[in-house]
C-alpha cells in the first residue's frame, strides 16, 4: 500500500466544523468509545498490541506493550498523560491535529484510560499555542456536556476526568519524565529511569505517557480492528502516520500515509522541490534525527530502514533544504536551539551545546579551521550517550551528520573567509519561490 495516501487522522480536516462535537460525531466519532465500553479492558490492550502501533512521539515504543506494563490490582490510581508539548524544530503535526479534530484525541484518551484502568488524564499542551489550548479545553467541555467524560460515562459505570494542562513552554518538558515533574509543579527536568513511569510516574503512581498522534490513532484501531491497521506500513513499522513536509517544497503540509513511504513519493505528492532547484539535504523526523541527502530519496520512511541509513524516523518531520541552503548555518541554528533548551541538569549537554555553538559560529563566519571540525566531532563523542536524557543525543545528530556529508562545505567557509551562500536565496519569499 506504500505510496498511497491513507487519510484517517486527517480525513476530516477540511470540513469547517471538524473540531466540534457535532462535526466529529457526523464522521463516526465516539462510536469506538461505545464499542470500548462493551469490551473487556484487557482486550483493548491486546488489540493495541496486535495492531503493532508504535509511539508517534519519536522513539517508536510499541503502544500496547507500554499499556501492558501498568500493574493491575495494585490499588493505586493510574494516570494517562498525553504529550502535547510538540516543539522540536520541524515537528508540526500534533498542533494541527488538535486544532482540526480535538475530539479524536479526547476519544482516544478515554479509550486508553479505560484500558489501563485510569480515572484521571492530563493533556499537557505547550503553553505558547494558546489557540490550541483553548480548542482542546472547548472540546473537553463539550465531551463533559455530552456524557463522554465525568461520572458514569454513557451509563457504563466508568468515571473519567480530563485536565488540560498548559505548559510554560520548554522543549525539555516534552521529555516524558520532565513532563511529570512539570505537572507536579516542579521545574521540568528529566528523572532517573528506572523506575519507569509505568511503575512510578505521576505522583509516584503507574502512568502511561503517549504522544497526541499515538492516542488519536486509538479510536480507528478499536473501530476498524488491529488487523486493518497492521496491514498498512511495513513488517515492523505498522500503520499510517502523518508526514509533515516543510521548507523548499511546492506544497508543504501534512501528508498522511503508511509508514514505509519514501521521500521521493512524498515529493511527488507535494509538487516536488521548488521550481528550478534541487534537493540538498533533509531531516526525516525533526532536527534531532541525522540529516540525509538526495542519496536517500528511496529509503523507506520506517523505523528500521531509517536506522539502517544512519538516521531515525523520529516524528516524520521532513524539513527539506535545496541547494541554496547553507548546511553550516542550518546546523548552527539547530544547535543554538539545543543550547537554549538544555535544562542544565548534566554537564555534557549544558557545557557541550554551549561550546558547539561557539565553534559552529566561528566556522559559519569563516574564522574556523579544519581542526575545529575534529574538535566538534570530539565534543559530539563526549556528549553522545553520556548525558542524562535524549536531548543531548539529538543535539549531536545535525552536527555529526552534516560533517559526514558536507565536510567540504565547512572548509569552503574557511577558505573564502565567510559563508559562500546568499541567505536571501534560501528564503521562500518573492521570485525565489
Ligand atoms: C527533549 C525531548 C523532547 C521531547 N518532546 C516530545 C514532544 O513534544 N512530544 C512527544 O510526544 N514526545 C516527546 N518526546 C518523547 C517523549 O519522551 C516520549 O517518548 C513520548 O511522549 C512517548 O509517547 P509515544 O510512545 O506515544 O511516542 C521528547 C523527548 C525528548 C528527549
Ligand atoms: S541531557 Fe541536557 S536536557 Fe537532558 S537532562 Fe542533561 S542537561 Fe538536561
Amino acid at each position: 500500500m506504500t505510496g498511497v495516501l491513507t487519510p484517517v487522522l486527517t480525513a476530516h480536516w477540511d470540513e469547517p466544523d471538524s473540531f466540534t462535537l457535532e462535526g466529529y460525531r457526523r464522521a463516526g466519532g465516539y462510536q469506538a468509545l461505545e464499542k470500548t465500553l462493551r469490551t473487556q479492558q484487557d482486550d483493548i490492550v491486546a488489540a493495541l498490541k496486535g495492531s503493532g502501533l508504535r509511539g508517534r512521539g519519536g522513539a517508536g515504543f510499541p503502544t500496547g506493550v507500554k499499556w501492558g506494563f501498568i500493574p493491575q490490582g495494585d490499588g493505586k490510581p493510574h494516570y494517562l498523560v498525553v504529550n502535547a508539548d510538540e516543539s522540536e524544530p520541524g515537528t508540526c503535526k500534533d498542533v494541527p491535529l488538535m486544532m482540526a479534530t480535538p475530539h479524536m484525541l479526547i476519544e482516544g484518551s478515554i479509550i486508553t484510560c479505560f484500558a489501563i484502568k485510569a480515572s484521571k488524564a492530563f493533556i499537557y499542551v505547550r503553553g505558547e499555542v494558546l489557540h490550541v489550548v483553548r480548542r482542546v479545553q472547548q472540546a473537553v467541555a463539550e465531551a463533559y456536556e455530552a456524557g463522554y467524560l465525568g461520572r458514569d460515562i454513557l451509563g457504563s459505570g466508568y468515571d473519567l476526568d480530563i485536565v488540560v494542562h498548559c505548559g510554560a513552554g520548554a522543549y525539555i518538558c516534552g521529555e516524558e519524565t520532565a513532563m511529570l515533574d512539570s505537572l507536579e509543579g516542579y521545574r521540568g527536568q528529566p528523572r532517573l529511569k528506572p523506575p519507569f513511569p509505568a511503575v512510578e510516574g505521576l505522583y509516584s503512581c503507574p502512568t502511561v505517557i503517549n504522544n497526541v498522534e499515538s492516542i488519536a490513532s486509538v479510536p480507528s484501531i478499536v473501530a476498524d480492528g488491529a488487523d486493518w491497521f497492521a496491514e498498512m506500513g511495513t513488517a515492523k513499522s505498522k500503520g499510517f502516520g502523518i508526514f509533515s513536509l516543510s521548507g523548499h517544497v511546492v506544497a508543504p503540509g501534512q501528508y498522511e500515509a503508511p509508514l514505509g513511504i519514501t521521500l521521493r513519493e512524498l515529493l511527488d505528492l507535494s509538487g516536488g522541490i521548488r521550481a528550478g532547484h534541487r534537493l540538498k539535504f533533509w531531516t526525516p523526523g525533526g532536527s534531532s534525527t541525522p540529516i540525509l541527502t538526495d542519496e536517500h530519496l528511496d529509503v523507506p520512511l520506517d523505523f528500521e530502514a531509517m536506522a539502517a541509513a544512519g538516521s531515525l524516523l523520529g516524528t516524520r518531520a521532513l524539513q527539506i533544504f535545496d541547494e541554496t541552503s547553507c548546511v553550516v548555518r542550518a546546523t548552527l541554528r539547530w544547535t543554538e536551539f539545543y543550547e537554549h533548551e538544555s535544562c542544565g541538569k548534566c554537564t555534557p549537554c549544558r557545557e557541550g551545546t554551549y561550546w558547539m555553538v561557539r565553534v559552529l559560529d566561528r566556522l559559519e563566519h569563516g574564522q574556523g579551521s579544519e581542526e575545529d571540525l575534529e574538535k566538534l566531532l570530539d565534543m559530539c563523542d563526549n556528549i553522545l550517550g553520556r548525558a542524562f536524557c535524549a536531548l543531548a543525543d539529538g543535539a549531536v545528530s545535525p552536527v555529526v551528520s552534516s560533517i559526514k556529508y558536507f565536510r567540504d562545505e565547512y572548509l569552503e567557509h574557511q577558505k573564502g573567509g565567510g559563508c559562500p551562500f546568499d541567505p536571501a536565496a534560501a528564503t521562500l519569499f518573492g521570485d525565489s519561490r
